[in-house]
């Protein structure tokens, strides 16, 4: 059985609308599933929804709503949000589905059979808002706590507690003579940093049955929930204990789920792609968890920065929001697939800008893509009733390295240098037809043989330009396509060689792919 490529984001809190920055890092994750496939590769991407825990709790209360009727009515938002930005997972998983909850309690019944874990008892402060426990050292100078944990209250309860202490070398050890491991390089360096100078403490895994219900049930105490963090990363090798992933067979023997005609083999994860806030959870629990299941770690944590818009904080309260569903309406939706993945590499904070956004696409998709795409269909249109000339290689060589480059970039999740290459290949077209001015040689019988070659080097650039720009604007690629009459999806590098159009084909009528704007984007609803 030949392992599949399998790729996550992290999984979104439910309680909540879709925002700009759960969309970023569906898209970030999306257009790396595509490229790896286009470069050949079976992939697996999954994403969810993290649904337990005290606030959806409270909220589901709040409406007079079971918490798991509450969590559907979200859900289904969440869901047809994949569809809005065209994501291309292969299954969604929700944290409150029985095959989730079976898995997170195999793996609990087993390190606590392991020994893993004990009880004690706890006294302190806790941040329902957070969910998360406070102590002394997370105090202002001014003795409160920061307004992000919202309302702290003291508290004192009995736990059940994971043992870290023995992980922290061998972590240290693993992301030392793994460079790729966490991604970009300055936050490997972040948690090393951490792992060097502090000595972990052991993680509380259990919350009161009695405070907050809506958890999974500890399979040896019904007393207690599993803390949701602990459920919450489980979910990247559920759907491969569903799909019947060999190594997950072997390390949970007792797990039954319902048995499948073909299973797959995913684990371990390829790539988490997650935000620099999570890194912790990602970096250091999780490889810990499945160390002590018995499992191999994941390939890579790919962390990502977070999106300001105008330079400040985005933030619901003070109306500083960007609602991607408005956006993808106005614009459509590779116009915001390109922004954000054109502006903001992997790894640092981003700023969103109207002004910016409206420039990007005026400047690279109108007038860079489009025109090119619509100038050089017109003109074969035009000059030779749609049908392509005989070959000729004077662009070949040029777009030929464009491409070996951005096989490497995407090779390396390096989306933003991948468009940069791209954008190089459609500059220099543009610049083909200023040099070339074929509706000079138009009116020159005697200059026939040049148009056709001039000819013939726009519409294959435009064919080729189909297939690097695939992963990122998907709807685009299928509209150059059908543009050029061509079959098929353009979803294989292997077909970016020179020479695939063949001549005497006839192509279709041009239309424009980003129509001229002036205004400057909605953004919000
Ligand atoms: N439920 C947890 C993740 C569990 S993964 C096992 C969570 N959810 S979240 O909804 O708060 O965030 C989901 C993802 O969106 C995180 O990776 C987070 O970093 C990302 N973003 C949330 N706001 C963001 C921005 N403003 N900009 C970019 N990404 C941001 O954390």
């Amino acid at each position: 059985m030949t392992k599949t490529f399998y790729i996550t984001t992290a999984i979104d809190y439910v309680n909540g609308q879709p925002h700009l920055g759960h969309a970023y890092e569906k898209v970030v994750t999306d257009v790396i599933s595509r490229a790896r496939r286009s470069l050949g590769q079976p992939v697996f991407f999954l994403t969810g929804l993290d649904e337990h825990g005290q606030k959806v709790q409270q909220a589901a209360v709040a409406e007079g709503k079971t918490p798991q009727a509450y969590c559907d009515d979200l859900a289904s938002d969440w869901i047809a949000f994949t569809k809005t930005l065209q994501l291309t997972n292969q299954d969604f998983v929700r944290t409150s589905q029985p095959r989730h909850k079976a898995v997170v309690q195999a793996i609990l019944a087993k390190l606590h059979r392991e020994g893993h874990f004990y009880q004690s008892e706890y006294r302190g402060f806790y941040s329902a808002r957070q969910e998360t426990f406070l102590t002394e050292k997370d105090r202002r100078p001014d003795g409160t706590f920061d307004p992000m944990y919202g309302e702290v209250t003291e508290l004192v309860e009995n736990n059940y507690y994971f043992r870290l202490g023995a992980h922290q070398q061998w972590l240290i050890d693993h992301i030392e003579a793994n460079p790729d491991f966490i991604k970009p390089a300055y936050r490997r360096n972040e948690v090393l940093g951490f792992l060097k100078n502090n000595t972990l403490e052991d993680l509380c895994i259990t919350r009161p049955a009695a405070r907050l219900s809506w958890g999974i049930p500890l399979p040896f105490d019904p007393d207690y929930v599993t803390y949701v963090w602990f459920d919450a990363l489980v979910n990247y090798i559920t759907v491969p204990a569903a799909l019947g992933d060999p190594l997950l067979a072997a390390a949970l023997p007792e797990l039954k789920l319902p048995s499948v005609e073909k299973p797959q083999s995913l684990w371990p994860a390829d790539i988490h792609v997650i935000g620099k806030d999570i890194l912790k959870f990602h970096a250091v629990y999780w490889p810990i968890m499945l160390k002590a299941i018995g499992l191999p770690l994941p390939g890579q944590i790919l962390a990502h920065g977070w999106w300001q818009k105008d330079g400040e904080k985005i933030s619901k309260s003070t109306g500083n929001i960007i609602d991607p569903i408005a956006v993808i309406n106005d614009w459509g939706l590779d116009a915001f697939r390109f922004y954000v993945t054109r502006e903001l590499d992997i790894g640092p904070d981003g700023n969103w800008t109207d002004a910016g956004f409206a420039s990007r696409y005026g400047a690279e998709l109108a007038n860079g893509l489009g025109n090119l795409v619509n100038r050089s269909l017109s003109m074969l249109k035009r000059y030779r009733g749609g049908v392509v000339p005989s070959q000729n290689d004077e662009l070949a060589a040029g777009t030929a390295e464009a491409v070996c480059k951005i096989a490497g970039h995407w090779d390396k999740s390096e989306l933003q240098d991948a468009l940069t290459t791209t954008w190089s290949v459609v500059k220099r077209a543009n610049e083909y037809i200023e040099q070339t001015a074929p509706f000079k040689l138009a009116k020159d019988p005697a200059q026939a043989a040049r148009l056709d070659e001039v000819l013939y080097n726009l519409t294959e650039t435009c064919r080729i330009l189909a297939v690097l720009i695939q992963p990122f604007l998907p709807q685009t690629s299928l509209r150059i396509m059908a543009q050029l009459n061509l079959p098929g999806q353009a979803d294989q590098l292997a077909e970016a060689k020179w020479g695939g159009i063949p001549p005497g084909h006839v192509v279709g009528d041009p239309l424009p792919l980003f129509p001229r704007r002036d205004q400057p984007p909605v953004t919000k609803a």
